[in-house]
C-alpha cells in the first residue's frame, strides 16, 4: 500500500518534487530553502510528496545509511543510474540518484571547487530530469510512482519533455525560481541528451540555436509556476523574460502561468533561533541591542547608536550591490554602519572588500556561506538592504522582517510583494544608488523617530510569512491538474477498480 488515506476516504495525491538543492544536505540559494520547506508543508496537508535529487558527495556523506532500490538506464550520452531512499529527519522520503561519475566529487551542485560550472552539467542535469521521467513512468524499482511531477528551475527542465516523448501521461508543473538561469548548451548535445529531431525546434527545446532546459520545461510542463504573483508578470515583458517573454505570454493566455509566493522556514523565529546568542521579541528588544554589539565587535567595527544596515547574500550582478558600493560613503556620512555576508563572483567580493578598507570602522564585509553568521547578521540588523535589479521572491526581506531589521529593497517581483511600503519597509522604484539613497533617508529618519520605528518595526516582526499559504495554493494547482476521478472526494472503494485518469488538456503544448 503505497498511498496516505486523507481521513481514510480519498487517496493522497503522490507528488514528485525534483530538485537540485536541499537545505541542510546541498543549499546554493533560495532554492535549498524551498525544497526543504513547501514539500514539507505539503506533506502536512495529507500530499504524499517525496523528493528526488543528485547524490552529491557531500549529500552521501551526511545522510548515513541509504536504501539502494533500483536502476534505471542509460539513454543517448546520459548514463546509467541507481536510485536510492533516505528517510529524512523530517520524515521526508528522498530518493537520492546515484550516478558517480555525474555527481561523486567535491564542489556545488553547480560549480567546481574553483567556481567554475561544471563543464558537464547539460549531462547531469538531463540525468536529473530522465531520472524524474523514468520514476513517473514506473521505472526504478520504488514500487511507488507519482500523480504530478513537480521540477524546479532549469536543472529539471528537461523532466517534463521526456515524459511527453516518452508519452507518460502525468502531469506535470515546472516552477521558476529565476528566468535568468536557463540551461542552454549546444545544439550538438542534442543527440547525447536524447532529444528527438523533430524536439529541436522553436516549439520544443530549440532556444536562439541552442538546446534550453528551461526552455524545453517551460513549453512541456502542464503548468508553469513562478515564486510571486509580480515576477509572473514581470517574465512575461520583453525587459525580464529573458528572451523566453513570448512563450510565459503564451502560457500566461492559456491560464498556464502563476505566481506563488514562498514562505520562510518556521525556524526563524527571534525568539527561539539557536543560532543566536541573544533571543528578543517586539516588546523586548535588548536582545536585538545585544546582538548589533556582538556583530560589531566580531567584525571590529566602532561602537555606535547609529542604525546597523545588513547584506546577506549571493555576490551576483542580481543582487545590485554596486549600488550599495556607491551608496556606502552617504551612509556611513549619516551615521550608519553596514555588515555584509555573501559569497559569489570574485569582483563583486573585491568590490565590497575596497569599499570596506574604505571604512574601516563602519563597514564589515565577510566572505562565506555561513547559515548561523547568516542569522546572526539579521538578528543584528535594523534595516537590510536588497536592491536588487530584479527579485523572482526573495527570503531574506522575509526573513528580515521577522526579526525586525526592516527592508530597504527595490520595488520588484517578490520584493514588491512581500514589503509593506512604509509600514514593515521601505521600496523604491529605479535600481540606481540615488534612488537607494532617496529610500535610505527615509529609513534614517524613520530610526530618528522611536515612535515610528518601533511601530514599524513591530508591524514587521508581526507579518507570518509561513509556508501554510503557499503550500495550499500548490495543492489546488494539483487537484486542478491531476484529473478526477483519482482525486475526489468522494469515498474510497477498496474493491472497485479506478478507471485511469484521462489525458488532461492541461498536457497540450504550449504554444
Ligand atoms: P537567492 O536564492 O537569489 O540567493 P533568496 O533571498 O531567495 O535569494 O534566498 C537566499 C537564501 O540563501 C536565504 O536563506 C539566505 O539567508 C541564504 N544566503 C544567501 N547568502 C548567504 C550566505 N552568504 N550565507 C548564508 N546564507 C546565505
Ligand atoms: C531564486 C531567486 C530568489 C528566490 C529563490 C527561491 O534563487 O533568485 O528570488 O527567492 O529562487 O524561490
Amino acid at each position: 500500500m503505497d498511498r496516505l488515506r486523507v481521513g481514510g476516504l480519498v487517496p493522497a495525491i503522490k507528488a514528485l518534487f525534483v530538485t537540485s538543492e536541499l537545505a541542510g544536505l546541498a543549499k546554493a540559494g533560495g532554492l535549498g530553502d524551498v525544497s526543504a520547506g513547501l514539500p514539507l508543508a505539503l506533506r502536512r496537508r495529507g500530499i504524499d510528496i517525496r523528493l528526488l535529487m543528485p547524490a552529491y558527495q557531500d549529500v552521501i556523506a551526511k545522510v548515513g545509511s541509504i536504501d539502494w532500490l533500483g536502476g534505471l538506464p542509460a539513454r543517448g550520452g546520459i548514463p546509467p543510474a541507481r536510485i536510492g531512499q533516505v528517510l529524512l529527519p523530517d520524515g521526508m522520503t528522498l530518493y537520492l540518484l546515484a550516478a558517480p561519475a555525474l555527481f561523486d566529487r567535491r564542489g556545488t551542485p553547480y560549480c567546481t571547487p574553483k567556481g567554475a560550472d561544471w563543464a558537464d552539467n547539460h549531462l547531469r542535469f538531463a540525468r536529473l530530469s530522465l531520472a524524474a521521467a523514468d520514476i513517473a513512468a514506473g521505472r526504478g524499482g520504488l514500487g511507488w510512482t507519482p500523480d504530478i511531477v513537480h521540477a524546479n528551475d532549469w536543472p529539471g527542465g528537461l523532466a517534463p519533455a521526456y515524459m511527453r516523448w516518452d508519452g507518460t501521461k502525468v502531469p506535470t508543473i515546472l516552477t521558476i525560481h529565476n528566468i535568468a538561469y536557463q540551461g542552454n548548451f549546444d545544439a550538438s548535445q542534442r543527440h547525447t541528451l536524447a532529444i528527438p529531431d523533430a524536439a529541436f525546434d522553436i516549439n520544443g527545446v530549440e532556444f536562439h540555436g541552442r538546446v534550453s532546459f528551461l526552455k524545453a520545461g517551460g513549453f512541456y510542463a502542464s503548468h508553469v509556476t513562478t515564486v510571486s504573483p509580480t515576477y509572473a508578470s514581470e517574465i512575461t515583458t520583453e525587459t525580464q523574460g529573458a528572451g523566453l517573454h513570448g512563450l510565459m505570454q503564451t502560457r500566461a493566455a492559456r491560464g498556464q502561468l502563476s505566481g506563488i509566493v514562498n514562505g520562510i522556514d518556521a525556524s526563524w523565529d527571534p525568539g527561539s533561533d539557536p543560532h543566536l546568542p541573544h533571543h528578543f521579541d517586539p516588546d523586548d528588544l535588548n536582545g536585538k541591542h545585544a546582538n548589533a554589539d556582538a556583530v560589531r565587535t566580531g567584525l571590529c567595527l566602532r561602537p555606535s547608536d547609529g542604525p546597523l544596515f545588513g547584506i546577506v547574500s549571493r555576490l551576483v550582478h542580481q543582487k545590485g550591490l554596486d549600488l550599495v558600493a556607491e551608496a556606502a560613503n552617504d551612509i556611513v556620512d549619516n551615521g550608519g554602519q553596514i555588515v555584509v555576508l555573501g559569497l559569489g563572483d570574485p569582483e563583486i567580493e573585491h568590490m565590497l572588500n575596497r569599499t570596506s578598507r574604505r571604512h574601516r570602522d563602519d563597514i564589515g564585509v565577510l566572505i562565506g556561506f555561513n547559515e548561523p553568521m547568516a542569522r546572526r547578521i539579521v538578528a543584528a540588523s535594523d534595516f537590510t538592504l536588497m536592491p536588487s535589479r530584479f527579485e523572482p521572491c526573495g527570503l531574506t526581506q522575509m526573513q528580515a522582517q521577522r526579526y525586525g531589521a526592516l527592508p530597504i529593497a527595490h520595488a520588484t517581483g517578490g520584493l514588491a510583494d512581500t514589503i509593506d511600503d512604509g509600514t514593515t519597509g521601505f521600496l523604491f522604484s529605479t535600481p540606481s544608488s540615488d534612488a537607494l539613497m532617496a529610500a535610505c533617508r527615509r529609513a534614517f529618519d524613520a530610526y530618528d523617530n522611536q515612535g515610528q520605528f518601533d511601530d514599524m518595526r513591530r508591524a514587521a516582526m508581526a507579518r507570518c510569512f509561513s509556508w501554510d499559504g503557499a503550500a495550499a495554493q500548490y495543492e489546488a494547482l494539483y487537484r486542478r491538474l491531476i484529473v478526477p476521478p483519482t482525486l475526489t472526494t468522494r469515498p474510497h472503494l477498496p474493491c472497485r477498480r479506478r478507471p485511469a485518469a484521462p489525458l488532461s488538456d492541461a498536457l497540450e503544448p504550449a504554444a
